[in-house]
């Protein structure tokens, strides 16, 4: 377990030297907390200038450890597979969200370019215990190709306060339990995808810039695990889109006929077409065993005559966080973000 009882702290001062004043309560980490590693650039003593740089200083062992990103964009792929639980903080005046995150990590990779899905990621996690708050990730390949902001592998992973950008295939969730609490995630086709793991987002804003399904995921049996729900999560138009999204975007398409998806007390807005969901292609539209669910969703996306593989559930039983993450998801999640 590895709560960052820094930011407990940190809320608590905000909550004790506001009082006063009815404005928002913020927390700010605009300062590395003790015995982090700290990246800056330009680096100054004992710092480094890449966020790689920083990862590469720390041991392979199973010790937590915890890297602190000041302000600026980094551009640069990034790759962690360290043993023990490792925690990476971006600066920023309000932890609460990813919407005053200062810190960029930015690339431009296709996977075809790369040789696979994987490789093409710019930031990419291959390890279990992780945590990353307040960064943006950024693949700014654009149309052609895959080409991943985030590809993750590994269990008990919690991503907060964080963006990724890109187009198609922004966020791999491949293996293991995952959490995503209060991101932005922007793209257009698949652009939350992956084949075994389970992920649970909540309180994400998940914005389409262009026509597509937003989920693929691609169970590869019927006993596959993966399964990923969107809890309480704004479902929108990004404001870089170039055209009326009017009816354009699916929740999901199955990538393989076991996908499983549920979108659950979530505002859908116009830009989702009334069918809610849509075949994988005409050759192969993978629909046989398919579960895409549909709980307490309001807004006008919500309403229309859904695809017949679909279903709307009267309950969330299946699909609530510890359905999904285990009944031990509170000792690894920050429930800040919850
Ligand atoms: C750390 O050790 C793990 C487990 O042996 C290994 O998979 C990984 O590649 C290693 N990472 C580094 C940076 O050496
Ligand atoms: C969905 O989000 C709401 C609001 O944060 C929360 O009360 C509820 O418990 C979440 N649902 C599940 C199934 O976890």
């Amino acid at each position: 377990m590895f709560t960052p009882f820094f930011l407990l702290f940190g809320i608590f001062v905000a909550l004790a030297t506001t009082h006063a004043s009815p404005v928002e309560k913020r927390a700010s980490r605009t300062t590395p907390p003790a015995g982090a590693v700290v990246v800056k650039n330009p680096a100054g003593s004992g710092q480094f200038s890449t966020i790689q740089a920083a990862i590469n200083s720390l041991p392979n062992d199973s010790s937590s450890r915890t890297i602190f990103i000041f302000p600026g964009t980094y551009s640069e792929q990034v790759s962690i597979t360290r043993t023990g639980p490792t925690t990476i903080l971006g600066s920023t005046t309000d932890t609460t969200s990813y919407t005053s995150n200062s810190v960029t990590i930015t690339h431009s990779l296709s996977a075809a370019a790369a040789g696979n899905d994987d490789s093409s990621g710019t930031l990419r996690v291959h390890k279990d215990n992780f945590a990353m708050y307040n960064v943006n990730v950024r693949n700014t390949f654009g149309i052609g190709s895959q080409a991943l902001a985030l590809s993750s592998y590994g269990t008990n992973i919690g991503y907060y306060g964080s963006a990724f950008f890109g187009y198609q295939d922004t966020v791999l969730a491949n293996q293991g339990n995952q959490f995503f609490g209060v991101c932005y995630i922007e793209g257009a086709v698949d652009f939350i995808f992956g084949q075994h793991a389970r992920a649970f987002f909540q309180r994400n804003v998940i914005a389409s810039v262009a026509a597509g399904a937003i989920t693929a995921d691609g169970p590869t049996s019927a006993t596959d695990a993966s399964l990923f729900v969107i809890n309480h999560s704004t479902i929108t138009t990004s404001t870089a889109a170039t055209t009326s999204l009017t009816g354009k975007v699916f929740l999901g398409r199955p990538w393989t006929q076991w996908a499983k998806v549920a979108f659950t007390s979530c505002n859908l807005g116009a830009h989702i077409n009334g069918a809610g969901w849509e075949i994988w292609s005409t050759a192969t539209p993978n629909t046989a065993d398919v579960t895409f669910a549909e709980f307490a969703n309001t807004g006008a996306g919500a309403a229309g005559t859904r695809a017949s593989f679909s279903k709307k559930l009267s309950s969330n039983t299946g699909f609530t966080a510890a359905d999904v993450l285990g009944s031990s998801w509170t000792s690894w999640v920050d429930q800040a973000y919850v």
